[in-house]
């Protein structure tokens, strides 16, 4: 069972059944304006922030069949009235001849054919534009002429997009539309709320004459009517009023008229928002012109072109390609966009924002294709690191207002304690990628700010890492190990005051490691010593008290018991315990094989590995967040799969590629296509969770796009299994591939250069370099030195023993 298939011709996915069990999305423009698309034309639509300035209601808890921000209906006389269908399926529900939803980089596109009339929208926001553009034409197919009317509709929503919904006097009372209608019959139909009317309007347009408008949700689904069936629209005309309270919509008829056999009509429509109306005018006019709107998809298409290209792999597995290629690379620029911001699962209301340790992995992911970006990025988070180090946990993008997150909570630490650690895996793998170290001597303020919101203190790059580490090392607990504080990154264990977290432990010595290798790329011997005392330290405490005789512990809560161990009755054995001593480098070997083993045995299962086993069977406040799930679910030893990608990470680190990619394999989306029926979501993106093995609905995905799963899974197929790995000195090359591989082609771009990389193995082994070959001349080591010439350059790598 399937409901579509991939085309890597064209680099999309094709949807070609609109039932889906739930509802298949699709990312258009950026945080700056943009939003999302689902395949049946829905869309949810923001500019600068989901929370504060948000343009269309869209209400994802609503039954799947309702209308969902916005939609087009056509309509045909039929009998007495009109035939009135959308050709986007819902909310009308009509029987289809052909439905075609093609998920492509940047825009969808909808094909459809419903009653003899073919519908072809493409839906894109133009790179940097603050408008979504729906160009769309309609085929007659039959056999006889036909009229039609084509009818796009949006519903608005408040700004606020929380207050929409716990309001609804003052929010009714406040919006208004306006209608400016032009000499040559055009319209444009304003919408915004009163105190908005001189700041910013949203604004609904096409590129023809409007034949009649509504803006008022009750005119046009008439009393007790609904969106399946508007009454307004058996009418002859819309009745052009313009909304002065209420529930706003914006509904333009576009009368398309008689087209003969095989005769078609094309539109353009434009939903975007502008601080006035003339602001506007220059895009509005632009957009208007056909050729321009192509223009500005090709120009989209230029941009993925170029963020794609830098990193393209041929291997012997198609789905690899696939997701390495393509999806998984779109996935990560995606969720760096919008962090957890802003999905059919992160409804962006309220104080959510930009995660601090989550932008921060995605930067990691990001980093290799789009540096510009990651380096904005990471300058964004370091104004919200505090001046002893630690993070604040998600902020504000528009207004850069931070908050603790869920840890302003009296029974709780105040603090992360992992948050301000991702920022230095951040900071250099940033460096490693583009040699930027002039970026260390950046100066960035911190967050605290007087009473005139000027920042009290500010501190270079190197300054802020230095601090986050100087927070761990001085926050401990009785072990010596670092406090776990509200939560480390499973948000979900929130132990007492007193609480020690090994991930934080882990992370801690992760981090050093990054900076020791800084610090000797540097020259800094003493600095390196430093690190390395402390290092030593860290891993001295964990091995002398974490291991259980068989695997790590996961914390020790602030009675000095442990969680995580075979001594407890649930949560036996964590997953990220056992992977991250390795990452860290803590692990001696054998323990480290030890508890990978343990993982196997314990925590895999054939659609991932379980973050923890077995799960907590009751709700138990002393343990928080992860024992509100039932046994199963999300971080209650559910699939969590942003941790997969850390054991196929330390898998590859211990040589044993084809258990590596094993792991990899069985979280590939793409391999669930055609047994999507338990998986429910898209096959094109990695979801957050999978339910785990305990749970009786084993195997059904959730919380699809928004994951630090794409980072790490990207970072784990390129940088790990494929092994190019960014260094100080050049690129690193590393593999660890199934044994059965022949090898595998690689084009990469790194500092100005681009690298067409061959490995090829033909003892058939997992890991080890046997011979470098750069343009011919050969390497001592596996590592590509940086040329930054802007020229090609032929990598040959043999991969062998000894
Ligand atoms: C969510 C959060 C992330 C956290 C993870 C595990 O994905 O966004 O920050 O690490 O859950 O709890």
């Amino acid at each position: 069972m399937n409901y579509g298939y991939f085309d890597d011709e064209h680099r999309e996915y094709v949807i070609t059944d609109p039932r889906t069990p739930v509802k298949w999305i699709n990312y258009i423009g950026t945080l700056a304006f943009g939003g999302f698309v689902d395949q049946t034309g829905g869309a949810l639509l923001c500019k600068g922030d989901p929370a504060l300035n948000r343009i269309v209601k869209y209400i994802p808890q609503l039954p799947d069949a309702d209308f969902k921000g916005t939609t087009l209906y056509l309509r045909f006389p039929e009998g007495e009235g009109y035939r009135v269908f959308s050709p986007f399926y819902t909310p009308t529900l009509d029987p289809y001849e052909r439905y075609e939803c093609r998920v492509g980089l940047g825009y969808t596109r909808i094909v459809s054919e419903f009653y003899g009339l073919r519908t072809e929208a493409t839906f894109f926001v133009p790179a940097g534009g603050t408008q979504e553009l729906r160009d769309v034409r309609i085929t007659n197919l039959r056999e006889e002429v036909v009229t039609v009317d084509a009818i796009p509709v949006v519903e608005y929503t408040h700004p606020d997009a929380l207050k929409q919904f716990t309001n609804a006097d003052w929010i009714p009372q406040t919006m208004q539309s306006r209608a400016v209608t032009e000499e040559d019959g055009r319209l444009v139909l304003l919408q915004y709320p009163f105190m908005f009317k001189e700041l910013k309007v949203n604004y609904l347009t096409a590129d023809q004459p409007i034949a009649s408008f509504e803006s008022d949700r009750a005119r046009f689904l008439g009393r007790y009517g609904t969106w399946a069936a508007p009454q307004a629209l058996q009418q002859p005309r819309l009745s052009n009023y313009e909304a002065l309270r209420g529930d706003n919509v914006g509904a333009l008829l576009l009368a398309l008229g008689t087209l003969e056999p095989g005769e078609s009509r094309r539109f353009i429509t434009q939903l975007g928002q502008a601080p006035s109306l003339e602001a506007a005018r220059p895009d509005i006019e632009r957009y208007r012109d056909p050729a321009k709107v192509e223009a500005a998809l090709a120009e989209l298409g230029h941009f993925w072109e170029g963020y794609l290209s830098r990193m393209q792999v041929v291997t012997p597995e198609a789905a690899l390609d696939a997701m390495l290629n393509v999806h998984n690379p779109r996935q990560v620029y995606i969720t760096m966009n919008w962090s957890r911001y802003l999905s059919l699962y992160q409804l962006g209301l309220g104080a959510r924002g930009i995660g601090f340790r989550d932008s921060s992995q995605d930067v990691m992911g990001v980093v290799g294709n789009a540096p510009e970006e990651a380096r904005a990025l990471i300058e964004q988070l370091l104004h919200v690191q505090r001046r002893d180090g630690s993070a604040m946990h998600q902020f504000n993008p528009l207004t850069m207002e931070a908050t603790r997150g869920e840890a302003d909570d009296e029974e709780r630490p105040p603090f992360y304690g992992d948050d301000h650690l991702w920022i230095v895996l951040a900071v250099t793998a940033y460096l490693k990628e583009t040699g930027d170290l002039a970026f260390l001597d950046r100066v960035i303020p911190f967050y605290e700010k007087d009473q005139q919101g000027k920042p009290l203190e500010a501190g270079t790059v190197r300054e802020h890492l230095e601090r986050a580490l100087t927070f761990t090392r001085t926050h401990v607990g009785a072990h010596g190990l670092p406090l776990l504080g509200f939560a480390d990154w499973n948000d979900t264990v929130n132990l007492r005051k007193g609480a020690e977290s090994l991930f934080n432990a882990h992370l801690y010595g992760k981090a050093l490691l990054e900076l020791m290798a800084l610090a000797a790329h540097l020259g800094e011997t003493e600095t390196v010593a430093r690190y390395r005392k402390q290092y030593a330290e860290m891993a001295e405490r964990v091995n002398a008290q974490a291991w259980d005789g068989e695997w790590y512990v996961r914390y020790f809560d602030a009675t000095g018991e442990p969680i995580g161990s075979h001594t407890n009755s649930e949560g036996q054995i964590y997953c990220n315990g056992q992977s991250w001593p390795v990452i860290a480098g803590f692990a001696p070997r054998e323990r480290a094989l030890a508890a990978l083993e343990a993982v196997h045995a314990r925590l895999n299962t054939a659609n991932g590995i379980k973050l923890s086993a077995p799960g907590y069977d009751g709700f138990d406040p002393d343990k928080g967040g992860v024992t509100t799930y039932p046994p199963g679910a999300k971080e209650n030893g559910g699939i969590f799969l942003h941790s997969n990608p850390w054991v196929v990470i330390a898998e590859t680190l211990m040589g044993r590629g084809d258990r590596a990619y094993e792991y990899y394999r069985q979280i590939n989306p793409a391999t669930r296509n055609d047994r999507i029926e338990e998986f429910e979501v898209e096959p094109y993106v990695y979801p957050q969770n999978i339910l785990g093995d305990e749970h009786p609905q084993f195997g059904l995905g959730r919380n699809s796009w928004l994951t630090g799963t794409a980072s790490w899974a990207y970072q784990a197929g390129t940088r790990y299994i494929l092994g190019l790995r960014p260094t100080y000195d050049g690129l690193e090359i590393d593999p660890c591939i199934p044994a059965a591989w022949e090898g595998f082609r690689a084009r990469r771009t790194f500092r100005g250069a681009v690298y067409e990389i061959e490995v090829r193995n033909p003892e058939h082994i997992c890991k080890g370099v046997r011979s470098l070959l750069v343009d011919g001349e050969r390497v001592e080591g596996n590592v590509v030195p940086s040329f930054g010439d802007g020229e090609t350059h032929r990598v040959s790598v043999v991969l062998g023993g000894g």
